[in-house]
């Protein structure tokens, strides 16, 4: 592996090695891409304040998240279709988050299915859930997390609807790819990623194998479309709540009523998020958002955050306007597209010691010590 300093060095090389179809799927946002600029734009508005002159040398990232250890505040985010970006993509990642000691999520739109992972890996993982109409299937998907003894269940709540994507309508986005001549050509170049897509265990999602037994590809994308739950609303919140005894944890949250919500219902957790400027167009960026999630529920429930985290100044700003730990999305799969599991760590690692070097810089020891004062008014 070349000399790789930052998370934008893997971002290059990722452009380079997987085909346009799930580079675009990986970069969108939705509609105009106003909220995805949004997250990075405000995240680098904020400026930190230098701390000169305190002793750094004993200075640890190491934290909690849900009460476990994590060697630093990050999380693996879920990620559909992770294992289109590297054949076996979720385990590779999951295998990644385990040495490095923190947590891995898992999508119910991955390719590896919970059982793969679980098989995979020693240590419990996060496992995020769609909730589709069926709800008898829910039912068993939530078992089944439970029968992988899976740490936290993830509850995405900003999904009801798929915010259009455009490039994803354009290239025909599918599961496994259609072999369009443009997708040939483009595949053609890409030998790494076709020889790992075809040694992987599987190339269609794994999770739903059991609800869509039989279907081809394309009724698999109709049931797909069809099954994501418009209705769902806090009454299933209540029920999701009674079926999982874990730690529950509530994701797509942007304001303050409805944080409160969550509370109410019983979340272990939220993650301040706007699933990488990926649903509601228009909406504001994650790390606006975050200061009043945190000044009105963060006592009561822990705070993650997600949306845009680059680099461990990213993480830095997060925590010092309230969250307990960020999830990173992109940046950890710009990693697995460019160098498998090896890159999901680098991804990890440059993130881990920026943090570091910026605690030093801005005077603190701890985690815990992170608070508004790292930032210049
Ligand atoms: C390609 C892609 C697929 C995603 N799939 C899911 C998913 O299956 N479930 C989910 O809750 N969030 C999903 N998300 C949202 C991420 O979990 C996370 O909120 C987002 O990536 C954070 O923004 P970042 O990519 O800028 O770090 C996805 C995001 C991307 C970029």
């Amino acid at each position: 592996m070349p000399v790789v300093t930052c998370v934008e060095d893997l971002r290059e090389v990722a452009h380079r090695k997987v085909p346009r179809m799930f580079i675009d799927y990986l970069e969108a946002g939705s509609y105009s891409q106003e909220t995805l600029a949004a997250n990075r734009a405000d995240l680098q508005a904020i400026k930190l304040k230098q701390k000169i002159l305190v002793d750094v040398e004993k200075r640890s990232t190491a934290t909690k998240i849900l009460g476990k250890p994590a060697s630093v505040p990050l999380a693996l985010a879920p990620i559909g279709l992770c294992g289109m970006q590297r054949g076996n993509g979720e385990i590779l990642a999951a295998r990644a988050a385990e040495k490095a000691g923190i947590p891995f999520c898992l999508s119910t739109m991955s390719v590896c299915s919970i059982e793969d992972v679980a098989s995979s890996v020693s240590l419990p993982f996060w496992f995020q859930l769609y909730v589709m109409r069926d709800r008898k299937f829910i039912k068993r998907l939530i078992e089944r997390a439970a029968a992988a003894k899976c740490s936290a269940l993830v509850l995405t709540v900003d999904l009801q609807v798929i915010g259009q994507r455009h490039n994803d309508i354009k290239n025909g986005l599918s599961v496994p790819p259609r072999l369009t001549l443009p997708n040939i050509l483009d595949i053609m170049t890409k030998p790494r990623w076709v020889a790992s897509i075809l040694t992987a265990k599987r190339r269609s999602f794994g999770n739903l194998a059991e609800a869509t037994a039989g279907g081809d590809t394309k009724s698999l994308s109709i049931w797909i479309q069809n099954q994501f739950d418009p209705t769902l609303n806090w009454e299933d919140v209540k029920w999701i709540r009674k079926l999982w005894k874990g730690p529950l944890v509530l994701k797509g949250i942007l304001e303050e009523e409805d944080a409160k919500l969550a509370v109410k219902h019983g979340a272990d957790a939220i993650v301040v998020s706007n699933h990488g400027g990926r649903q509601l167009d228009g909406a504001p960026s994650s790390i606006s958002a975050l200061p009043k999630i945190a000044k009105a529920v963060g006592k009561q429930v822990e705070i993650l955050f997600d949306g845009g985290i680059r680099t461990g100044q990213d993480v830095m700003r997060a925590l010092a306007l309230g969250a307990k730990g960020c999830m990173i999305g992109r940046s950890y799969i710009y990693g697995l597209g460019a160098y498998g599991e090896e890159g999901v760590t680098t991804a990890i690692n440059c993130i881990t010691k920026e943090l570091s070097t910026t605690m030093a810089l801005t005077g603190v020891n701890t985690i815990a010590e992170i608070g508004p004062q790292v930032i210049s008014k």
